[in-house]
């Protein structure tokens, strides 16, 4: 009688909602941002441009993109009481835990846009999360390596405003790299939406029980932080360090393929790709870019990265198993050359998907049928029993 459950480890057997936000097709290796492909909006766009993409469903005129902008950039600063905020965390605490507090406590800073049946406050509350995830990302970052916080400079742009407030300090301005910039930015438009992923499927199940939009991002984020997930970026790079040298490959590669070794190849896999991961395509051929712009075209790391995905892409299992490498394989390297520690790669991932996460949470709060979700389960436990006392036990 009524519905029957199939018991699917991954949810991935039934649609949990309808989008129109973002498509992927895993066996071609597609993404589409509202029916653009990734690799054109990689070259060609910027990350605001596709935040207003994201957003609101279409490529921005040139007087909507000015006012997107100044909207956006005129709200990257957060309350001053924020920072005392900070001060509560041990210096030690990894930015995650850090961004997951601060963003959770975001409602008790900005109560007029916390109220989710107001149209108004559900837009202010998507603009100051795109313009504040970046600041708070890198006060992360400055309170656990002990400097002061930098405050956001409305002349940069937003890629070049994040390398601010984590690189410089009061002695001295960090100059912005317009190479290093524009190879942040695109790290952030890679890693803006991917449809329906586990955290934004926290994002939207938090949603529907009508919690205040900080709350869910931050749900979001604390989901992201898994090594299944967004941790895997920092995960890979650790990974990456670990192997040192490409002679020392193959020992992994076989721990990734023994079954009574919990191991996998960091950056490798994916639940819909099974085929190459476009991001990870883009973000090979940025990493080539900022390793040759720093002059360190031969680092070992992304010597090894190389040779480890030449390795496994021949292997009859990962070829079998249609394993290619995911988002996570090259970005660290990126990060790293820039000089983030990899501590910082996940906040990085956060803060690019915040728009994404927001974007679909707005789609599904103007959903007149929206009802709370409430996924099912198969029941496999004991069945219906008399209570024992406990001296008959
Ligand atoms: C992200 O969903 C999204 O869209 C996520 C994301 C996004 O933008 O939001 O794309 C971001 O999370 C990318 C994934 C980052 N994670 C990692 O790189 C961690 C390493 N990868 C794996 O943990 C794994 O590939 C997952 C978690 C990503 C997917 O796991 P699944 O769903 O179990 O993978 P699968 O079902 O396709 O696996 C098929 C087989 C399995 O073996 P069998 O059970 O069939 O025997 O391949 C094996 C897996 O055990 N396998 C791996 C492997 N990934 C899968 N074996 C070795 N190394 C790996 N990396």
């Amino acid at each position: 009688q009524g519905d029957v459950f199939t018991y699917d480890p991954g949810f991935t057997s039934t649609a949990s909602c309808t989008s129109t936000i973002t498509y992927i097709d895993g066996d071609k290796g597609e993404l589409l941002y509202r029916g653009y492909p990734i690799e054109q909006l990689a070259e060609k766009s910027h990350y605001l441009e596709v935040c207003y993409l994201l957003l609101y469903g279409e490529l921005p005129t040139a007087a909507q993109l000015e006012d997107f902008e100044h909207r956006v950039t005129n709200h990257t600063m957060v309350h001053e009481q924020m920072h005392n905020f900070f001060r509560g965390f041990r210096r030690d605490a990894h930015p995650m835990a850090t961004m997951v507090g601060v963003v959770g406590a975001m409602s008790a800073f900005y109560h007029d846009s916390t109220d989710i049946s107001d149209p108004w406050q559900r837009e202010v509350a998507a603009i100051r999360m795109i313009a504040k995830l970046p600041t708070i990302a890198a006060m992360a970052y400055k309170y656990s390596v002990g400097q002061p916080f930098v405050y956001p400079k409305n002349s940069l742009d937003y890629a070049g405003n994040f390398l601010h407030m984590c690189f410089s300090v009061p002695a001295e301005e960090y100059i912005v790299n317009p190479i290093l910039s524009k190879a942040m930015d695109r790290i952030f438009t890679l890693h803006a939406d991917h449809e329906q992923n586990a955290s934004t499927s926290t994002v939207r199940l938090a949603g529907s029980s009508g919690a205040n939009p900080f709350a869910c991002i931050a749900a979001g984020i604390a989901c992201l932080w898994g090594p299944a997930h967004g941790g895997a970026n920092q995960a890979c790079l650790e990974m990456l360090r670990e192997i040192g040298t490409v002679d020392r490959i193959p020992e992994y590669i076989a721990r990734a393929k023994d079954k009574d070794d919990p191991f996998r190849l960091m950056g490798f896999g994916h639940r819909v790709y099974k085929n190459f991961d476009p991001r990870a395509k883009v973000m090979k051929e940025s990493a080539d870019e900022v390793l040759e712009l720093l002059g360190i075209e031969d680092n070992e790391t992304l010597k090894v990265a190389k040779e480890l995905e030449r390795i496994a892409l021949e292997d009859e299992y990962f070829v079998s198993k249609k394993l290619y490498p995911n988002v996570d394989f090259y970005s660290g390297i990126i990060l790293d050359a820039m000089g983030f520690p990899t501590a910082m790669f996940t906040p990085i991932f956060a803060l690019s998907r915040t728009v994404g996460w927001i974007s679909q949470w707005k789609e599904m709060m103007f959903d007149p049928e929206l009802k709370i979700g409430r996924p099912r389960q198969l029941y496999t436990g004991a069945p219906a029993r008399g209570y024992i006392e406990v001296e008959d036990r």
